[in-house]
């Protein structure tokens, strides 16, 4: 099993819909997949219809709820989701507290690592709190990068945050970089995947950029992932977290089918 914590300095550049959107799109291929959220401030837990009736991490991490009856399943059998719970804006502060060191997540992995493949946590904006606790436990971060002239000044924080914590004895490695919300009609908006690109070493950078579409903002309305935002017709845009998922999986060290390539039309 691995563990992965999505996180960023800035708030309001993708992570909640990187993690549900790919969380989902693993899931749908076969991936065991535990969507934890950490975020009290909304993120998954806000904008998903029927994921109130938990306890949650915040349930679990003050020891008033078990594992098993704060997991929620989905109706993709390999998805399972852990909400935030209901951290009333009183108890955010001893929410955060409980979480930092990365014990509280470290015991989560652990009891989630028989039953998923992968663990991904969603995680609040900036660098403290249930944040750094996520961090310190997971192997692996992943970090939307928004397509907009500001972002590459956050990437230092990060990279340096990650350089602490490994200073510290911590396994955490940098996965990915995602570049999300790109405006594929606005120039300034491509020169910075432009200069991400030619900046920021390949490996780093996934090559799948999510758009900013508008169909992400009516299916965070409608609580689902967009893959569930139609039964006929789901929109475009649910395929780039299947693009994303696959290019991905192996960097979260998730078994692929070796090198793919082209298939014999005839059997
Ligand atoms: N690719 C996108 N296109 C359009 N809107 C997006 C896109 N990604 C995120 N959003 C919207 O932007 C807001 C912030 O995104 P969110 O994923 O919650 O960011 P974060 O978790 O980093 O704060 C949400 O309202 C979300 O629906
Ligand atoms: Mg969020």
């Amino acid at each position: 099993m691995k563990a992965v914590a999505i996180v960023s300095q800035k708030g309001g550049v993708g992570k909640t819909t990187l993690a549900l959107n790919l969380a989902f799109a693993l899931a749908r291929a076969g991936t065991r997949v535990t969507l934890i959220d950490a975020d009290p401030q909304g993120a998954v837990g806000h904008s998903l219809k029927g994921a109130q009736g938990s306890a949650g991490l915040h349930g679990f991490a003050a020891d008033a709820a078990s594992l098993g009856s704060a997991l929620l399943g989905t109706r993709i059998p390999e998805f399972r989701i852990l909400p935030t719970g209901a951290v009333e804006p009183h108890q955010a502060e001893q929410f955060h507290a409980r979480l930092s060191d990365g014990s509280v997540f470290g015991a989560l992995f652990s009891a989630l690592e028989a039953s998923s493949d992968l663990v991904l946590v969603d995680t609040p904006s900036g660098f403290s709190g249930a944040s750094m606790g996520a961090l310190r436990a997971a192997d692996l971060a992943v970090s939307p990068l928004q397509a907009e002239p500001v972002a590459l000044r956050t990437l230092p924080q990060l990279l340096a945050v990650i350089a602490a914590l490994r200073d510290e004895g911590r396994k955490i490695s940098l996965a990915a970089l995602v570049i999300c919300m790109l405006q594929q009609r606005n120039s300034d908006s491509l020169a910075v995947a432009e200069e991400v690109w030619a900046r920021i070493p390949a490996d780093l950078v996934l090559e799948t950029t999510v758009p900013r579409d508008a169909e992400v903002l009516a299916a965070s309305a409608a609580g689902v992932p967009l893959g569930l935002m139609s039964r006929l017709r789901p929109p475009p845009i649910s395929l780039v977290f299947d693009r994303l998922a696959a290019e991905l999986a192996p960097r979260l060290g998730l078994a692929t089918d070796g090198d793919d390539g082209p298939i014999g039309l005839f059997a």
